[in-house]
């Protein structure tokens, strides 16, 4: 059997580990992740590269358990932290400074001088300003701070507008008119030193073109740097490979990779990826419980279920597709199911008109493929406490958080 989630009969399980025994044990919601598929999924991208010179520096933000940060380090990734708190999340899991890129379009005076001082590989810097702010703490702590200068390459990575972020009307990076200059005088400037040119054009990209035009782009600066003598270290290309959530065909790692090093193996360079998606979002499930089954129009049911989008927010934000099925199947004639959230909000829809085994109140379901931006966007909004999540690794199970309580909330609080 493939690593992660499959069926025996009518369960489903995962790694050989029935989602119905971790959901008596634990409850629900829960979030299940197998250890085997993150495993797999961040060697395929590695492996990919054969003994061509990269790094992997896995996206925290698609899913920062620390449990899961451990895995990867373990397997070798770096990280890409995209706030202060990422950053401690990230050492505490036992990442050391050095595989440690700071990305992010909004970092605090705060965070850049805590990630200043911590000595990170690099900061990767948005804009003008933020590189005038990294070298004022740079001045003051007489130090010389690496930094990465993310290029906007208005390139559309025609994935949902939400999370396409390489066009000049959307706030990431520095514009090409604005970043030659920048660029060119930098060596100017000695308390900066300029490691990669950045590039990150979106993510859930399902084509490849946008991913190669973007390598294509920061390639020709990288090379216009090096042969005006700026000793440019490596590219950083990003994250943005897009999962299949809904079985459609997507780019293999293997794919992926050979795309951008035909663009970038002329140069040399190092390459530095940040991919998250890619490697957390199969290897997650959201198990629910079905609280009501009620009636909605003359085809279609309601199937309320006690996850929703404050556990899962993708569906209610970006309209996102999650399979959902049963935890156990049976073999009745589908129904049509509006399979719905506990909150109060009507977009608070986790999978619209899908055809189901006839659910009851009690059933399990598990919403798929909810390993990246799922647990990491939880919020307690209704005061709906953060799910508890479940590693699987090598057929034992284990809470890796446990299910936040309202004590935990009101603690915050006087
Ligand atoms: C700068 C940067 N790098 C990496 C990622 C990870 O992207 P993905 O999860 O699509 O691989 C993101 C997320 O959007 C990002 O903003």
């Amino acid at each position: 059997m493939p690593p992660g989630f499959g069926r025996r009969d009518h369960d489903l399980l995962c790694d050989g580990v029935a989602l119905a025994d971790i959901a008596a044990a634990v409850g629900t919601p829960v979030y299940v992740y197998s250890a085997a598929v993150v495993r797999d999924r961040y060697r395929a991208i590695d492996s990919s590269f054969g003994g061509y010179p990269h790094a992997l520096h896995y996206a925290l933000k698609a899913n920062s358990a620390l449990a899961i940060a451990r895995l990867l380090r373990g397997l070798g990734s770096g990280v890409d932290a995209n706030s202060v708190w990422e950053i401690e999340v990230a050492r505490r899991a036992g990442f050391d400074a050095s595989q440690i890129v700071f990305t992010g379009v909004g970092k605090s005076p705060a965070e850049l001088e805590c990630a200043v001082a911590l000595g990170v590989k690099a900061i990767n810097v948005e804009s003008a300003g933020e590189l005038a702010r990294v070298e004022t703490i740079a001045t003051r702590l007489d130090r010389q701070v690496p930094v990465a200068v993310r290029l906007n390459p208005d390139i559309d990575a025609k994935s949902h507008p939400h999370i396409s972020t390489g066009l000049k009307i959307n706030k990431f990076g520095v514009s090409m008119d604005e970043a030659l200059p920048l660029l060119h005088a930098l060596d100017r400037r000695p308390h900066l030193k300029l490691v990669a040119v950045h590039v990150h054009v979106g993510s859930q990209i399902t084509s490849l073109e946008p991913l190669r035009r973007a390598a294509a782009f920061v390639v020709g600066v990288a090379t216009d740097l090096r042969l005006r003598g700026m000793p440019i270290e490596y590219i950083d290309l990003g994250g943005g490979l897009g999962v299949s959530y809904d079985g459609g065909a997507v780019p293999t790692a293997e794919q992926y990779v050979t795309t951008l090093l035909d663009e970038v193996r002329r140069s040399g360079l190092p390459v530095v990826l940040e991919p998250g998606r890619a490697i957390a979002a199969p290897a997650g499930v959201l198990v629910a419980r079905v609280i009501d089954v009620k009636p909605r129009d003359a085809s279609s049911e309601f199937a309320v279920i006690d996850a929703g989008m404050t556990e899962l927010l993708r569906p209610a934000l970006y309209n996102a597709f999650h399979q959902i099925e049963p935890v156990t199947t049976n073999d009745a004639a589908p129904r049509r199911y509006e399979v719905v959230g506990p909150v109060c909000e009507s977009s608070d829809v986790v999978g619209r008109d899908r055809l189901l085994p006839p659910l009851a109140e009690g059933d399990l379901v598990a919403v798929r493929d909810a390993g990246a931006y799922g647990s990491a966007m939880a919020s307690n909004y209704n005061r709906r406490p953060l799910p508890a999540e479940v590693l699987v690794d090598d057929r034992q199970w284990r809470v890796i958080r446990r299910r936040q309580t309202i004590e935990d909330q009101l603690a915050l609080e006087t």
